[in-house]
């Protein structure tokens, strides 16, 4: 029988490709997003399965109830917790959704066996970290918390996440309202031998330091589609905006066994936001120009998440959404790590 599965915040499907990447026999039921273009990017690949375009907490009991699965996967927004944003944490409106799901867990009768949560590097520190661990231990569940990046399976990208794991086969205990858990983060999933960090003097974990001219990360060349004419134009940065940005601008080449983290302002904003890409020449020596200067597409930051070939975007979305959507998502590679782990060895 198939693995039922319900996918929550499901955006464009990264936690759908990655159940698929890890070959688990799996049914997603239902999928879960108030977002419509997500939707429509998740309904031109998946065009069979049935998406709940309502938000969550506004959803009746019944409903979870109904949906009867084992796995719940769950990305909810990551802007209470970003360290650019103001870390309202839980007190954040856009947290509300996720608190209602953790409170929800208490209330169902069929709990899930399984959860899978992801969210940026910084959730770890959050009061919604403490109260979803204290519900977890309330109702019996064993768990384990990850930070991994890309980088740490060869993809040349990073992308630094909180990851949760938790299955349902401890003893329930009672839990204070004001417990605290001690932060223990694993860098390794057990049977997947990644790449390690290295550590700081302060104990502080960096990811790109342990990877740096690492000869087994693979090289951005290998993520590149090939561009016709009309592509490229639309990818090339203007003059103005090298005159003025450059020298904010990650660049990278083909060469290079590095990016950086795409987010949804990718081409909006330069600075941390995606690295660029230097077609000739050597970085800081060569100018950069507008003939050899570019963004990424979408389709290669795709790639370098680790999304299968199949994946795409339909013809209605446009650049700008397909960054966006992306910069949401996640990288399909870990999460397929995680979950074959979770599910098999956990
Ligand atoms: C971090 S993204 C998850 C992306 C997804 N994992 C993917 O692979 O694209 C969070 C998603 O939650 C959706 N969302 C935010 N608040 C919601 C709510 N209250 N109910 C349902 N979906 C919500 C957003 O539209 C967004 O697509």
């Amino acid at each position: 029988m198939p693995l039922r599965v319900a996918e929550f915040y499901s955006g464009i499907g990264g936690m759908h490709y990655a159940l698929k990447a890890a070959s688990i026999d799996s049914e997603v039921v239902r999928a879960f997003d108030i977002n419509p273009v997500a939707n429509d990017v998740y309904k031109h690949n998946f065009p069979e399965i049935r998406i709940m375009q309502r938000s969550i907490e506004s959803l009746p009991m019944s409903l979870f109830e109904g949906l009867k699965c084992e796995l719940w996967t769950m990305s909810p927004p990551c802007q209470p917790y970003t360290r650019q944003g103001l870390q309202k944490g839980s007190e954040d409106a856009r947290a509300k959704s996720f608190l209602f799901i953790i409170e929800l867990l208490e209330r169902v009768q069929r709990k899930p066996t399984y959860l899978l949560v992801e969210n940026v590097a910084g959730f770890e520190k959050s009061d919604t970290r403490a109260i979803l661990l204290r519900q977890l231990t309330r109702l019996g569940y064993r768990f384990e918390e990850y930070l991994l990046n890309p980088l740490q399976l060869c993809y040349p990208n990073s992308r630094t996440r909180y990851y949760l794991l938790a299955k349902r086969c401890a003893e329930p205990r009672e839990c204070a309202e004001d417990e605290q858990f001690e932060p223990s983060f694993l860098h390794d999933v057990p049977g997947a031998d990644l790449i390690q960090p290295a550590a700081d003097v302060d104990g502080r974990v960096d990811f790109d330091k342990a990877v740096w001219n690492h000869d087994k990360v693979r090289k951005v060349k290998e993520f590149l589609e090939p561009l016709d004419e009309q592509t490229l134009e639309l990818h090339r940065i203007s003059g103005r905006t090298l005159e003025k940005y450059a020298w904010v601008y990650d660049v990278v080449t083909k060469d290079s066994s590095r990016t950086c983290c795409f987010t949804k302002g990718y081409k909006n904003y330069a600075e941390g936001t995606g690295s660029i890409l230097q077609l000739e020449g050597v970085v800081g020596k060569d100018p950069m120009t507008v003939q050899n200067t570019r963004y990424f597409t979408a389709r290669e930051i795709a790639n370098l998440m680790g999304f299968p070939q199949e994946f795409a975007f339909p013809d209605s979305s446009t650049i700008k959404q397909r960054y966006r959507l992306l910069g949401n998502s996640l990288s399909v590679s870990v999460v397929a790590v995680l979950m074959d782990y979770l599910l098999h060895r956990m």
